[in-house]
Formats: structure tokens, C-alpha cells, sequence
């Protein structure tokens, strides 16, 4: 009978790669867990970490064969890197070494677990574990640096007692952390596919208002925010049409972006591409004037000042809120005074499911930064977050437009 676990990995395919590291003890502890949660387990290491632990162990633990080189001398049999990195679901490399988190980093595939980490299509995580001292350096810390930003998950090395006799970080993650982290990647990658079938629009930018040829005028809004709701929102399996303001940031994947300019050229982009749409998320810094009168020609500067008319804009989110019917609409406000009578006044006015408001006030929030601090406020209820990245602000927003489409 299976023992009990909180971790569910039922039927997930992990390939589990052990290097040569006196932690790879452990690896025998966390193919056991994994076994024991439903995974199928198949087990890759260097030839460093025979000496650490042996093939029998992990064979008979994970109940497979263990690939060591790339062929069996006795008999030719080929071990495909690239089968094996198809195979997987998850390939894990714990404990992982500075000398396979450097070669991993530099691209060096001298043996069959980094060639098959080189051709690996699935996500890799991995569990460094070294002396602190190793761990600490420069080289080993840009090395997990370098991992990390390519999207490798570190399992992080928790402070204690070393082998070395030493106190400080760098000994393995404890198999209950791996598994644990482990179950909770599976489970958000199961929750991205939560918007499958949907199809969002997302307004993001600033416009930009001609006045002649080679003016304009424009507002300090860099997209950040609203680039990163529609790649939450594609990241969980939406169709997402991203209508942006002139803006540095690459498109997200995943999202089909129109490019506009003005108020006018978003205004008709979204109600064209709102006919289909299940919902909007309106982020745009949008103009709410426009000049009266665009020059065909460079504006020459006279002795006098300079007196210009403007008109009104469409505002786009009252539109699509005019026309909404049972779809899902949800706004930014950016206050810098009166700030949550002002976001409820445009809630209701405006027609929203809900509206995010920045504060001008916070540090940290607003048009530019990494970071965001929103309070998101529905017809019952009023949610405070605390500052966090950008990144995290478009997965509470997208929260919560999966609770309110449900
Ligand atoms: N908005 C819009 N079209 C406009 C103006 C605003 O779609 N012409 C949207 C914004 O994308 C945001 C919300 O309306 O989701 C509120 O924008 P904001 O600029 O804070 O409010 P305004 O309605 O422009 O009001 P004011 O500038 O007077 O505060």
C-alpha cells in the first residue's frame, strides 16, 4: 500500500539527476517520496556520484534502470538524452553541485545528465548543495543567477550544519521542501490552463496625441502593468488581444498585440476586438483630450504664446461598459487625492466588475516601477495589497477575474 502524502504527483513523469555531492544521500530519501506521491521515476547521474551512492540503491528505489554514460559498454545500448527529456514531466538535479551548476550555466554537456539537461523541453529545478564557502562565491552565485533568469527553478539551500563541519548555507534543500516545492509547481501549472476558451482584451500604455508632424502629446505610463496582466492572462491558457500604446516592451507570449497611437485608433481597436471578447481589462494611461486641430505641417514658434484647443476623447472603458451585457470589466484608477471615493466614483460610473486603484501617495506604485501597491475594489469589498512586483499585482487581478467569471 502507498504511504500518505500531501504531495499529489500522480502520474507525473520525473527524471531526478544526482551529482557528485556527499547530500546524495538525500536523493535516495526524495526518489522514495516522489514514488510514494504517484510519480514515475527515472534516475540520471555523473559518474562523480557513484562514489556518493550507489546505482543499485537508486535502481532498486525508483525501480528502473539508472543512465550513467551514454552508452552501456557491455552491450552498445544507446541512452538517448533526448528520450529522456521527453520522457520527463520534471527534470530535478538534486543535490546539484557548483561544478554542474557552472558547467549547467556555461552550456558544457561532458556528461549524459547535462546533455540531457541541454535538450530537456520540460522544467528544470535543481537543489544546489555545496560548502558554504563554494556556495557563496561570486562564480557559484552568478552561475545560480544566470539558472534562475533562464527560468531554472533554485531550490533554495537553507543555513545549517555543513559536512565540512562548517555552519552556513549550502547543504541540500531537505527532501520534504523539494517535494513540497515540486507538488507546487505541478499544481500552478495546472492552474494556468484555467482560462482556457477565453478571450480577454487588455488596453495598455499611453496614447499619444498628435498636435503636428513631430509633437505630440503623451503621459508617463510605460505598459509595465498592463503587459504583465496579459501575460498572466495568456499564461493561463486566455486568448488575449493586447491593444497597446507606443511602448519599449516586447510583446508577451503567447498575446496577439495591436499597436495604436492615439485615443482614437485604442478606442476603435477595442470595441472591434471587444465583439468577441469575454471580457476587458482597461490599463491604458488614455488621453481624455485630443487636440482640435492636428497641423499637416511643423508648427512655427511666434513672439506670442502658444494657445491650443482641445477635445474630447472617448472613454473607452464607459463604452465597453455601455455595451458589457454579462461580460467582465474591470479598470485602473490612478489617484493621487481622494483616492478610493474617486476609484468607486469611476467603479460605478465607468460600469466596472471591479477596479484596480494605485495610489500616487505609495512609494513604489504607479507608472514605471517593478513593483505595484493596488487595492482592488468590487461592489461589496475593498482588497488592500501590499507592495509587490508587478508580476504578482497581475496574478491577484487575474485571481480575481477568475473568481468573478465563474
Ligand atoms: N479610461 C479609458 N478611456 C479614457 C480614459 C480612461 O478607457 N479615455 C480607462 C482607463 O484605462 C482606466 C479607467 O478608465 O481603466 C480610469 O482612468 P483614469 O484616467 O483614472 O480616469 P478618467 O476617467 O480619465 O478620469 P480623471 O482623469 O478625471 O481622473
Amino acid at each position: 500500500m502507498r504511504e500518505r502524502q500531501n504531495v499529489q504527483l500522480e502520474g507525473k513523469h520525473i527524471l531526478l539527476g544526482i551529482t557528485g555531492s556527499i547530500a546524495a544521500y538525500k536523493a535516495a530519501v526524495l526518489c522514495r517520496m516522489f514514488k510514494s506521491a504517484g510519480a514515475e521515476v527515472k534516475v540520471l547521474m555523473t559518474p562523480a556520484a557513484k562514489a556518493f551512492i550507489t546505482p543499485l540503491t537508486m535502481a532498486t528505489l525508483s525501480k528502473n534502470p539508472i543512465a550513467v554514460e551514454f552508452y552501456n559498454p557491455e552491450n552498445g545500448d544507446w541512452h538517448s538524452h533526448i528520450s529522456l527529456g521527453e520522457w520527463a514531466d520534471l527534470y530535478i538535479i538534486a543535490p546539484a553541485t557548483a561544478n554542474t551548476l557552472a558547467k549547467m550555466a556555461a552550456g558544457i554537456a561532458d556528461n549524459l545528465l547535462l546533455t540531457t539537461y541541454l535538450s530537456a523541453r520540460c522544467p528544470v529545478a535543481v537543489a544546489p548543495a555545496m560548502d558554504c564557502d563554494m556556495f557563496a562565491h561570486t562564480a557559484t552565485q552568478a552561475n545560480i543567477a544566470t539558472l534562475k533568469e533562464r527560468g531554472v527553478l533554485i531550490l533554495e539551500s537553507p543555513e545549517g550544519e555543513l559536512a565540512s563541519g562548517l555552519h552556513g548555507k549550502g547543504r541540500m534543500a531537505e527532501p520534504e521542501a523539494i517535494a513540497a516545492a515540486v507538488g507546487e509547481m505541478f499544481a500552478a501549472a495546472e492552474k494556468k490552463k484555467s482560462l482556457q476558451g477565453k478571450h480577454f482584451i487588455v488596453t495598455a500604455g499611453a496614447t499619444c496625441e498628435a498636435i503636428d508632424p513631430v509633437r505630440f502629446i503623451t503621459n508617463g505610463s510605460t505598459g509595465k502593468m498592463g503587459y504583465a496582466i496579459a501575460e498572466e492572462l495568456a499564461a493561463r491558457g486566455a486568448r488575449t488581444t493586447l491593444i497597446s500604446g507606443p511602448t519599449a516592451l516586447a510583446a508577451p507570449c503567447g498575446t496577439q498585440r495591436i499597436d495604436v497611437m492615439s485615443a482614437e485608433e485604442m478606442y476603435r481597436a477595442s470595441i472591434e476586438a471587444f465583439a468577441d471578447a469575454d471580457g476587458a481589462v482597461m490599463c491604458a494611461a488614455v488621453a481624455d483630450y485630443t487636440p482640435a486641430e492636428v497641423s499637416p505641417v511643423k508648427i512655427k514658434k511666434g513672439e506670442g504664446d502658444l494657445v491650443m484647443r482641445f477635445t474630447r476623447t472617448h472613454d473607452i472603458a464607459a463604452e465597453l461598459g455601455k455595451i458589457k451585457g454579462g461580460r467582465l470589466l474591470a479598470g485602473f484608477a490612478l489617484e493621487s487625492d481622494n483616492e478610493t471615493a474617486n476609484a468607486e466614483k469611476k467603479l460605478h460610473s465607468k460600469n466596472f466588475d471591479f477596479i484596480v486603484l494605485n495610489s500616487l501617495r505609495d512609494a513604489g506604485a504607479g507608472f514605471g516601477h517593478d513593483t505595484n501597491k493596488i487595492t482592488i475594489i468590487d461592489r461589496s469589498s475593498h482588497e488592500e495589497l501590499p507592495l509587490m512586483s508587478k508580476r504578482n499585482a497581475a496574478a491577484a487581478i487575474v485571481d480575481k477575474i477568475e473568481q468573478l467569471i465563474k
